[in-house]
């Protein structure tokens, strides 16, 4: 039979740059033949790979009796094994041959208005034995949910590491959401605790973040305390009997708490994302599986060594920010950089200026954020040093060669290896990237499944593709930081992971693997957008529109956009009796940013008189795509309804 092709790829990129020997030399992964024999051993035993990982690089306070307990879709790893995160970011870092680093920069961060602070490892360890004894005063007892809703200071990794020292789940809220959006999310968790700041800086502007915890909070009586953190000291209203000062509780509050002996399935944290649904997902991560991936791929991956400053440039709201700027990193025992504010501010230099002032070795960041940083002008990086660089990464959507490439020139000088990794919210650490040092890097490409980790790339059918065929992206075995669940809905959680090819995760991107077993993602295939490197379900900006009073219907579909990577195209139409004033695209817009947050404003709203529908009435998201990109509508159309909204739709382009 012959057999249909999923994805059309057309893609093809022939550089490579074959690792660096003097890197190599002292890179943690020593080698393209140390590479192999790494990934051979784990491609034979995945279990045997992470439970030699997890004895070298985790501590535990009582071994694992199984590594892996898996009744598909639900994974138990390192069953019956207790450890602790905090205990593992912490104090390990204090006792025996490690204990030089108690007075090794944990943490350096610097404020948007550039205020500075160093949390020494010693200095971290004591903040948060005592916010874990505010916590604890505050009753909060095991497996509760906190929310945390923070700017990037250093007390957000503070709140976070003194949950999980009690076994206290955390649940942070990027603070660029809105209230209500806030509220879904603590209903969602139930959670009983809420812990913000007066306000954060941005661009010289207060982020009013107590004044929507109060908002979201109205008409949410089940959260009894929120702790206040005075970052931006503007004077914000504190409700009697609920809200109280990070300052004055910490005060008095003891630095000695024991690190909780948890068990290696407990609830670490849950973080929202969007589903192809809608409504906003509670992905569950655990303890010892999630520790061990965190921990083992920041170590090969970025390279880490006690010499390093590290940066990730992502906000700690996205799991990036978890994995790969708190957890993954102190784990290690490495140096993270945290910065507050906006590249741009006070001026398109600043990310620049930081490297230079702290001697940066490895950055992290983000395609959207590289070209926009390309189309500021090579001026501003070509007039600093950048020397302390080693390393570059990348994550959050796939990168065009050409900005790869502009990262390897203009900001890497053409010296440092780039890891472009490929992971997601719901895998908890990343799963397919290269080692530097050990695997050749074509500009484009993630390359390679990160050794113990099974992906393949199937047709509609769940048959492998040939190589260098689109198809679906899906990972083959159950992996040590995969999610554990949908918070408290299992079957949710089954119908969008695990139903689509039987027996294996669908990630929901597409991709296609060449001859040489490259992984070539290509970006997502359901109805969520990637909007600079975040995932936005177009469902939740629909339904965001249609609560504007004079809107009656929405579709929302993505355009390719050179800096964003997707810009937000709206179609929507009137109720009866309005009419498409003046204004009314920009009041939408608004109105939508209030609704979902800034990061879900739309680029464009065009008005129309009807929607293309099929006859069962689905929204034809095919064709508005094409007409938003201006391209010619492709493929199939005998399904729709009426051809007449088509031919409107593409009248009023002109
Ligand atoms: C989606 C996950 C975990 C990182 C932050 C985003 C896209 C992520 C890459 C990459 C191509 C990538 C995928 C994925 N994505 N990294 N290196 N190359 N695409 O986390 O919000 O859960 O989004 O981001 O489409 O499914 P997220």
């Amino acid at each position: 039979m012959e057999h249909e092709i999923a994805i059309e790829s057309s893609l093809r990129e022939k550089r490579r740059f074959k690792p660096d020997p003097a890197f190599a030399r002292k890179a943690n992964v020593p080698g393209q033949a140390a590479y192999n024999r790494m990934a051979k051993a784990a491609e034979k035993n995945p279990e045997r790979f992470w439970a030699q990982q997890a004895r070298e690089h985790v501590s535990w306070f009582v071994p694992w009796k199984k590594v892996l307990d898996w009744k598909l879709p639900f994974a138990k790893w390192f069953v019956g094994a207790k450890t602790n995160v905090s205990f593992n970011c912490l104090d390990r870092h204090l006792e025996g041959e490690n204990a030089w680093r108690k007075n090794k920069a944990a943490i350096i961060w610097e404020g948007e208005p550039g205020d500075t602070r160093v949390l020494t490892y010693g200095d971290l360890h004591r903040e948060v034995c005592k916010f874990a004894n505010v916590l604890k005063s505050q009753n909060v007892k095991k497996g509760d949910r906190i929310v945390l809703y923070m700017p990037l200071i250093p007390e957000l990794a503070i709140a976070m590491l003194a949950c999980t020292r009690i076994g206290a789940v955390h649940s942070i809220i990027f603070g660029g959401f809105s209230a209500d959006s806030i509220r879904d999310r603590i209903k969602d968790a139930q959670a009983k605790l809420v812990v913000t700041a007066d306000g954060g800086w941005r661009r010289g502007r207060i982020i009013q973040l107590k004044k929507l915890v109060d908002e979201a909070l109205e008409d949410l009586p089940s959260v009894e305390r929120v702790i206040v953190y005075r970052r931006t000291d503007h004077g914000v209203p504190m409700r009697e009997g609920r809200d109280l000062w990070w300052d004055a509780l910490m005060e008095g509050a003891s630095t000695d708490c024991k690190p909780a002996k948890l068990d290696s399935e407990h609830p670490l944290f849950i973080l929202y994302t969007s589903g192809s649904t809608g409504r906003p997902k509670g992905i569950l991560h655990t303890t010892g599986g999630y520790l061990t991936q965190a921990t083992v791929t920041a170590r090969y991956i970025f390279d880490l060594k006690d010499e390093d400053t590290y940066w990730c440039t992502a906000d700690i709201g996205w799991i990036t920010g978890h994995s790969y700027v708190v957890y993954g990193i102190l784990a290690n025992g490495a140096t993270t950089l945290l910065y507050e504010g906006a590249p741009n501010h006070p001026d398109e230099e600043r990310f620049w200026q930081i490297i230079d002032r702290y001697k940066v070795t490895i950055l992290y960041t983000a395609p959207t954020a590289i070209r926009t940083f390309m189309k500021w002008g090579d001026h501003h990086p070509k007039k600093y040093s950048l020397r302390s660089l080693r390393l570059l990464g990348t994550v959050g959507e796939p990168i065009n060669p050409e900005a790869w490439m502009w990262y390897r020139r203009i900001i890497g000088r053409n010296r440092c290896p780039i890891v472009d990794t490929w992971w997601q919210t719901e895998t908890g650490g990343i799963m397919i990237t290269p080692i530097p040092g050990g695997v050749a890097t074509p500009p484009g490409s993630a390359t390679r499944p990160f050794p113990g980790i099974s992906a393949a790339v199937v047709d509609e059918q769940g048959e492998e593709v040939p190589t260098n065929e689109g198809g679906y992206l899906v990972i083959t075995k159950p992996w040590p930081g995969m999610l554990r669940g949908i918070y408290g809905d299992p079957k949710r959680y089954r119908k969008e992971y695990w139903s689509r090819f039987p027996g294996v995760y669908f990630a929901g991107d597409g991709a296609r693997r060449d001859k040489d077993g490259n992984f070539w993602v290509m970006g997502r295939i359901d109805d969520v957008m990637n909007v600079a490197g975040h995932r936005l379900s177009t469902m939740e900006v629909e339904s965001a529109l249609v609560s504007h009073k004079m809107v009656a219907e929405a579709a929302v579909v993505g355009r390719p956009d050179d800096i964003k990577g997707t810009a937000v195209v709206c179609f929507v139409t009137l109720e009866e009796d309005e009419q498409a004033v003046p204004g009314l695209d920009k009041e939408l817009k608004d109105h939508v940013a209030k609704e979902i947050g800034p990061i879900g404003r739309p680029d464009e709203v065009r008005f129309t008189d009807a929607l293309p529908k099929t006859r069962s009435g689905k929204i034809m998201r095919r064709l508005l795509r094409d007409i938003a990109a201006g391209r010619e509508t492709l493929g199939d159309t005998t399904t729709l309804e009426d051809y007449s909204v088509l031919a409107a739709l593409r009248e009023d382009e002109d």
